[in-house]
């Protein structure tokens, strides 16, 4: 037992950097923002904001766009003092190596396919429907057979049913594609991935331009009608009212919905091996796409709550549907096309990231390192990992009820949050010594509030979210103490 919780030193981490079969170091600090803003701004932004307005905040998901935000920050600021500390491709991961020790590391590696290859495929999934949407406005459908996943799951009753589709075929076909891109190459990828972000966020800024000349303030009364709060325990409502579902609603429960939105940021981290000059520009895109996102989601919620009544926000397709219900019909079809190209840059980010945080497993021996660790000669990415991800994705994808798997997203992501904050306190306290290139500010006030807000938006999720990510996390743990434990670097270095 006391070999799970050894920890890798930070000089070994270091040194690993020196050694043979490195990524490719050709990311400046804006392809790292463009990363990170690529990630970041996608299904949360064009879809969730519906959800959380019309059902759980009102106008007021404002305010949970800017705490959801808030939380993030800190957590921003934490993995920035880390990703200047050790600069290596397992972000989180890596960090919870260094100072809680192998199981905690595994636990996290783990629990980031919630955060990277789970989020893809709900993306995914998303994806598909703004596609079908698109090609609709030019009269092509798809057939109903490949139209949508065999099975749907209905949050209010819990309950699974069958649609009578076959499989999501645009699903399959987006994943498969993006998976062709990343294998090719981080500067392809790169490149691809900074094209999307011109387009999306210049459709964004048309949407917060273009939406202000319609806003009418009278919309933004009541500005709360949901209440302020919004926080429950193991689906005990604490604060606040609760929803038709049993679910909380109120700001603080927007917040924890609308937190899939900031889900990306981290991501910027992973990519820490392949930065030119990676203690300076890693925080600089962690925090910089962070900010530029948090800006333009308080616009756009202020904007599109502004335009209509809360109560009349289409819960589909809220954006472009503003934009139909105030008589611009033109402006739907850009934002329509903004959706898609904006939901194809997150798969991408997020299918990169995915198969990087595999490698650093793989390196430290808790996953195959023949499979995982492998690096294509030629393209020099993670390639056989990258093509596993996107079978995983389209697969996921083609036929789960991804409604289900979304909600896990959230409470994962933010557990690894919780994790990060609490290793800057414990590497604080350790290694007080060790060079930190970018040092997060005010100690402990940043990362002792990052783990309260992550905590407090983890308790205003559905409580069932809980039960599934302590599963997950079962499974995680049995793989680890059959396969990681034996197979790990640390166990031959002690040999
Ligand atoms: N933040 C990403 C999105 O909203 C996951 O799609």
């Amino acid at each position: 037992m006391k070999n799970s919780f050894r920890k890798k030193p930070l000089a070994l981490l270091l040194d690993e950097m020196k050694g043979e079969h490195r990524l490719h170091r050709v990311l400046g600090p804006v392809a790292l923002t463009s990363l990170g803003v690529g990630a970041i701004i996608g299904t949360g932004i064009f879809v969730l904001i519906g959800v959380a307005a019309h059902d759980k905040a009102g106008p007021a998901v404002m305010l949970s766009f800017a705490l959801a935000g808030l939380a993030c920050v800190f957590a921003a600021l934490c993995y920035a003092e880390f990703a200047s500390m050790a600069p290596v491709a397992g972000s989180a991961y890596t960090y919870a190596y260094a100072t809680l020790g192998e199981l905690f590391a595994w636990i996290i590696g783990w629990d980031l396919i919630l955060e990277y290859a789970v989020a893809s495929a709900t993306v995914a999934h998303g994806w598909s429907h703004y596609f079908q949407d698109f090609i609709g406005i030019f009269g092509y459908h798809m057939p109903a057979l490949l139209a949508r996943a065999p099975l749907d799951f209905d949050p209010d009753t819990g309950l699974l049913s069958t649609t009578g589709a076959f499989f999501d075929l645009p699903a399959v076909l987006i994943a498969l594609a993006v998976t062709v891109v990343l294998v090719k190459g981080i500067r392809e990828s790169a490149r691809f991935n900074t094209a999307m972000v011109i387009v999306k966020v210049a459709i964004v800024l048309l949407v917060i331009v273009l939406g202000a000349m319609y806003v009418n303030p009278a919309n933004w009364q009541p500005f709360a009608p949901f209440g302020y709060s919004g926080f429950s325990m193991f689906g005990k409502t604490i604060l606040g009212e609760t929803g038709p579902a049993g679910a909380p609603v109120g700001v603080l429960a927007g917040a924890a919905m609308i937190f899939f939105a900031y889900i990306g940021f981290d991501s910027v981290s992973t990519h820490a091996e392949e930065a030119r000059n990676p203690q300076r520009d890693v925080p600089i895109g962690l925090i910089a796409s962070l900010i530029i996102c948090t800006v333009l989601y308080i616009a756009v919620a202020a904007v599109i709550t502004g335009m209509i009544p809360y109560d009349r926000i289409n819960i589909d397709a809220p954006v472009s549907d503003a934009f139909r219900q105030v008589g611009l019909g033109w402006a739907q079809f850009l934002v329509s096309l903004g959706a898609i190209t904006g939901i194809t840059s997150v798969l991408l980010v997020m299918m990169l990231s995915q198969p990087r945080v595999f490698l650093a497993m793989a390196r430290d021996g808790l996953l195959p390192k023949s499979f995982f660790g492998a690096i294509h000669e030629r393209y020099r990415t993670p390639w056989k990992s990258t093509i596993l991800t996107g079978l995983f994705v389209a697969l996921l994808g083609a036929f789960l009820p991804l409604r289900l798997l979304a909600e896990l997203v959230n409470i994962g992501t933010l557990f690894a949050f919780v994790i990060v904050c609490t290793a800057v306190l414990i590497m604080r306290r350790t290694h007080p010594e060790a060079e930190r290139p970018f040092r997060a500010p005010l100690v402990p006030f940043v990362p002792v509030a990052g783990i309260l807000t992550c905590l407090l938006l983890m308790f205003s999720l559905p409580a069932e979210n809980w039960w599934r990510l302590i599963v997950w996390l079962a499974i995680g743990f049995c793989i680890y103490f059959f396969y990681g434990r034996h197979h790990s670097i640390l166990t031959k270095h002690q040999e």
